[in-house]
């Protein structure tokens, strides 16, 4: 099957600086994918040179099976969703949404029909005579989706979309906005620095660092298994225990020690060397009872509790100084004491979630 996307090897300078390099991204046909990375590592580069506006100077894109290297924008079937909507203020929206099909010279009944096809889309049929002075962020926001939507393109292109709505709104559009590109089975990339928003949104995601994709997967396994420190750090909140390794245990796991205990690494972990880092998430560190016993339990005090809606974000100091956080539900609050500053608490280390590192 011919990919929705390919870019190969491209690589783009811009006054001798190096903006892309070797940006190698297949995306198959319908697949939605989430480009994340810290600001100004080349994401709105990426997208614009899908788009046709940057020409790379090394390297090839294909876009539904089809090379685009050296066609300008107007002759690639694409669709752009942007930041900062930028709707023809004088023009009522179905004008707006028209605009490509005028463009590319579509009859008027068709145009018109159209139009009223993609203003579905976006459940904003209602609004089609009125001006974008009169429409609320979100609803101007779907008419930029409707607008680039309306040309039937072959990908569809999102550069912070929900950037400039508020939290409650964008959740809400985050959910429409997997629907309608699910539904419609359009292949779509998505810029966001937002890591939730390309977590629940994206079939994949890819991490881009200075200009590269640094690695390209499925949410869960980005999250839970990243390959690198880099990745895991970026997404997320992650904990690190430097750890020693002691030996090897009688069913064949590799002993570590780390905050004064001794922790069997996971079957998948490879180690080589002396020393690792251990990668922990949040969830996997659990408050215990002081008098549990058995296998991964650390000591520590209270440092910082904070409120996140349902859950608590409870930052622990262990008895070797080493801060670390853990997420626990609201009733785990009073059952164990977590937002006194200062209390005694015991955690358990979930081995098994350990994500492994060669020391840094
Ligand atoms: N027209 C330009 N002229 C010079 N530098 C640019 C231009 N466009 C982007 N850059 C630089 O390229 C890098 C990547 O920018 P961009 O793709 O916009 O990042 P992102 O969208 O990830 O925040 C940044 O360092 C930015 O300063
Ligand atoms: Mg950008």
């Amino acid at each position: 099957m011919t990919a929705g996307l390919e870019l190969k090897s491209v690589g783009v300078w811009i006054d001798a600086n190096p903006i892309l390099r070797q940006v190698d991204l297949s995306v198959a046909q319908g697949e939605c994918v989430a480009l994340l990375g810290p600001s100004g590592c080349g994401k709105t580069t990426t997208l614009r040179t899908v788009a046709g506006f940057i020409q790379p100077q090394e390297g090839e894109v294909f876009i539904a099976g089809k090379p685009a290297n050296g066609l300008p924008p107007n002759m690639r079937n694409v669709g752009l969703v942007f930041q900062d909507y930028a709707l023809f203020p004088h023009m009522t929206i179905g004008e707006n949404v028209s605009y490509g099909l005028r463009m590319r010279r579509v009859p008027k009944d068709e145009a018109s029909r159209r139009v009223d096809e993609a203003l579905d889309m976006v459940q904003l049929h209602a609004v089609r005579d009125r001006y974008p002075a009169n429409l609320s962020g979100g609803q101007r926001q779907r008419v930029a989706l409707a607008r680039a939507l309306v040309i039937r393109p072959d990908i569809l292109l999102l550069d912070e979309p929900l950037g400039a709505l508020d939290r409650k709104l964008r959740d809400r559009m985050q959910v429409e906005l997997r629907q309608l590109q699910r539904h419609l089975g359009i292949t779509t990339i998505i810029v966001t620095h937002d890591q939730e928003e390309a977590l629940s949104l994206a079939d994949r995601v890819a991490v881009m660092f200075e200009g590269s994709i640094r690695e390209i997967g499925a949410p869960a396994a980005l999250y839970e298994r990243p390959s690198s420190r880099e990745v895991m750090d970026f997404l997320g909140i992650s904990n690190w225990l430097p750890a020693d390794i002691i030996g090897t245990r009688e069913d064949g796991r590799v002993l570590a020690q780390t905050a004064g205990i001794q922790i069997a690494l996971p079957r998948s972990a490879t180690v080589t060397g002396a020393r690792v880092d251990l990668g922990l998430r949040p969830e996997y560190l659990r408050f215990v009872a002081l008098d549990e016993t058995g296998d991964c339990l650390v000591d520590a005090s209270i440092v910082e509790c904070v409120y996140k809606g349902g859950l608590v974000e409870v930052h622990v100091r262990l008895q070797n100084g080493q801060r670390l956080i853990a997420r626990s539900g609201l009733s785990e609050v009073t059952t164990y004491g977590l937002d006194r500053l200062g209390e005694n608490v015991r955690l358990r280390i979930d081995p098994d979630r350990l994500q492994v590192f060669s020391a840094s």
